[in-house]
């Protein structure tokens, strides 16, 4: 069957399609239905089944005769190490991490916070919580301690799992302080932390609350898999919203290992032993289901990788890691190879490899320009796919199932929904648009299995943020069209969420921590075009009358406080200081207007500016800095 094929079966009959899908699936007991619409308009899938994620990502290989089959393989450009662990050891040390946090009171249901840089244990820790129906919750180690704070408040973990240490190109960041800052400032206080020591930089524990990684494990009895429900939370995912607050997404456990295995091949086209590498972070979503959970259900094998696509050591990197370990589907952020482009735009480093086992090129997470897709098809020699998807639903919502069928790309276009998809581009009443027309970009309901049926305490929230604005749709946030071929475009975020080097920020949450500073009336954060990170934060602040301090003292402090507040990965490097802000005669900001003029593009001018003057003061002090040209 080709893709249209398999997209009418799904649209026929969407329950027979996911049924067939979840025989793929060991489960303890199997689902008599896919989907639940009892509390429609929020929706479940497979709940009345019963399953473990670990044992389909783990145990069953060993059991299947893949016990020697190298699961995870660990490749460390920065600290120069290396390594590679079997399915059946992954078995042995998921067992035993589980056994542990089991002997130190974590039953099914209790949440675990894992705050781990790219290292096997980072796996290791997730499958251990899946192993006992423990929800897990990663934080991105690029988080500062009061990001990890919000996130122990909101999803009040038992236990933290954490690394002492992540290595950063130059620098260890003690990860160590961190942790211990963030539980000093949230309420909610864990019972116990696990803290696996690197040598790189091995950190002191408290005693009573810090364990340590192997002495927690010594002698405990290997736990077994514990059955959860289908719509039991494998995990928590926080992501950035339009306020301040991040955002809990929940993943079902059934759903979720019924739609990534079915991924695995449909759209990254790997058989089961195939080598699957997705360069990102355990942190991001893509870390969730395309460096653990994806290609381990599916038997393949996984890359973990801790290190840059350039200087860990050089721009060669990425193509020495697809040779040697003989990647079959590689997956990345194009800001990786926008990275690669612009230290090597020749693509001179290539030659030294030969990556002739690699079949295909996966782009995702954020916009990916033709430059960038034209150079990486010209330099690998392979398809490059680009593909749309989001932390929400864990998986493609549109892209070319290379697995099915390779279907023609048009450059620009992430290709076309996939089935468990009916995506539509409405306009503001929510009425569906023309072919070729732009709007916003919802989805059908209900939303496929694996993807998020609400979010962590906060329902209403979940309504508001995806459910109301068009009702029986989900709202994306994206804004789009689609063309008559049926491929689809992905245009602008249509809220205040911006995508810093592959990484969804809110600029909201950088006004909060800019309003915080003393000296700082009012402020407006915009995301303006930047060549290598896709979008770059920038910050306008107008200082308070009378305050003693300079501009430039005040915008670096402002610096250091998203730092500190949010952390490095915000990248908040730019800033200004203004006499006043372009609002609306009500008040509002014109954030929009003021990103045209960032990025010397054409804008009107709002008719409900209060004073169309500042529009020139805006550009005056943007234009030192290198933006607003004429
Ligand atoms: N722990 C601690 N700090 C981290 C971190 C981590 N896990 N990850 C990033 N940081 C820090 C970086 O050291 C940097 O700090 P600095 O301001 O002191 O230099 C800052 O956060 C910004 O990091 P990053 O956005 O990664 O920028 P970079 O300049 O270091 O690298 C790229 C640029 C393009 C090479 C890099 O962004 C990259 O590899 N992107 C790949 C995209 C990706 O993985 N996306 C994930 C979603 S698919
Ligand atoms: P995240 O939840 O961090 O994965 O970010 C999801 C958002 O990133 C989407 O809503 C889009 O705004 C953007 N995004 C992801 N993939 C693409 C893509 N292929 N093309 C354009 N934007 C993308």
């Amino acid at each position: 069957m080709g893709y249209s094929e398999v997209y009418k079966s799904w649209q026929d009959d969407p329950e027979a399609f996911w049924m067939d899908q979840a025989r793929a699936i060991d489960w303890v007991k199997p689902p008599s239905r896919a989907l639940n619409a009892d509390n429609a308009p929020l929706y479940e899938w497979f709940t009345d089944a019963q399953v473990n994620a670990c044992y389909n990502a783990v145990d069953r290989h060993v059991k299947n005769g893949r016990g020697d089959q190298t699961a995870i393989i660990y490749d460390s450009p920065i600290t120069g190490k290396k390594g590679t662990t079997s399915f059946a050891e992954l078995q042995v040390q998921t067992a035993s991490l589980a056994g542990a946090l089991r002997d130190q009171g974590i039953v099914s249901g209790d949440r675990v916070i894992i705050y781990m840089p790219m290292v096997p244990e980072a796996l290791v820790a997730m499958l251990a919580c899946a192993r006992i129906g423990a929800v897990h919750s990663v934080v991105f180690g690029g988080f500062a301690a009061n990001e990890l704070a919000v996130r122990i408040d909101d999803a009040t973990p038992k236990a933290i799992i954490a690394a002492s240490c992540g290595v950063e190109p130059g620098r260890v960041v003690a990860y160590k302080p961190l942790l211990d800052g963030a539980i000093d400032m949230a309420t909610h206080k864990p019972d116990f932390t696990i803290i696996l020591q690197r040598t790189e930089g091995p950190c002191d524990l408290i005693a009573g609350r810090d364990h340590d990684w192997h002495d927690v494990q010594a002698g405990v009895v290997p736990a077994d898999c514990v059955p959860v429900s289908g719509d039991h939370p494998a995990y928590i995912l926080y992501t950035s919203g339009t306020t301040g607050a991040p955002k809990g997404v929940v993943r079902p456990t059934a759903g979720h290992l019924v739609a990534l295995n079915w991924t695995m091949k449909s759209i990254y086209n790997v058989d089961p032993g195939d080598v699957f590498w997705a360069a990102s972070d355990v942190g991001w979503v893509v870390g969730h289901s395309y460096i653990c959970y994806g290609p381990l259900i599916a038997g393949n094998t996984t890359v973990v990788f801790e290190g840059k696509p350039v200087g860990t050591p050089d721009a060669g990197t990425f193509w020495r890691v697809i040779e040697e370990h003989n990647v079959r589907s590689f997956f990345t952020a194009p800001t990786a190879f926008r990275a690669i482009k612009r230290e090597d735009p020749k693509g001179e480093l290539i030659k030294n490899y030969d990556i002739s086992c690699l079949r295909a090129l996966y782009l995702a997470g954020e916009r990916a320009d033709p430059d960038t897709i034209e150079w990486a098809q010209k330099i690998m020699g392979v398809p490059v796919y680009d593909h749309w998807w989001q932390t929400e639903t864990g998986y493609t919502i549109a892209g070319n199932p290379a697995g099915i069928e390779a279907l023609p790309v048009k450059i620009g276009s992430p290709t076309v929904a996939m089935p468990g998809y009916d995506v539509q581009i409405l306009d503001d009443a929510g009425h569906p648009v023309a072919a070729g027309e732009l709007g916003a970009i919802a989805i059908k309901l209900p939303l496929p299995p694996g993807t998020l049926p609400t979010l962590w305490n906060a329902e209403e929230r979940f309504k508001k943020s995806y459910l109301n604005t068009f009702p029986g749709y989900y709202e994306t946030g994206d804004a789009g069209m689609i063309d008559n071929d049926g491929y689809l475009y992905i245009m602008a975020r249509t809220n205040d969420v911006i995508n810093v080097a592959g990484h969804r920020l809110s600029t909201g949450a950088m006004e909060e921590v800019l309003a915080g500073h003393p000296d700082v009336a009012e402020c407006a954060v915009i995301g303006v075009g930047d060549t290598l990170k896709g979008q770059l934060p920038l910050g306008f602040v107008c200082t308070n009358t009378g305050t003693a301090k300079s501009d430039a003292d005040i915008q670096a402090e402002c610096i250091k406080l998203v730092r500190e507040k949010i952390g490095p990965v915000a990248a908040f490097k730019l800033i200004t200081v203004v006499d006043r802000l372009p609002k609306t005669r009500s008040g509002k900001i014109l954030r929009g207007t003021m990103v045209n003029i960032a990025d010397s593009k054409p804008y009107k001018m709002p008719a409900t500016i209060d004073d169309p003057a500042i529009l020139d003061e805006i550009k005056a002090a943007l234009q030192p800095m290198g933006y607003a040209k004429d």
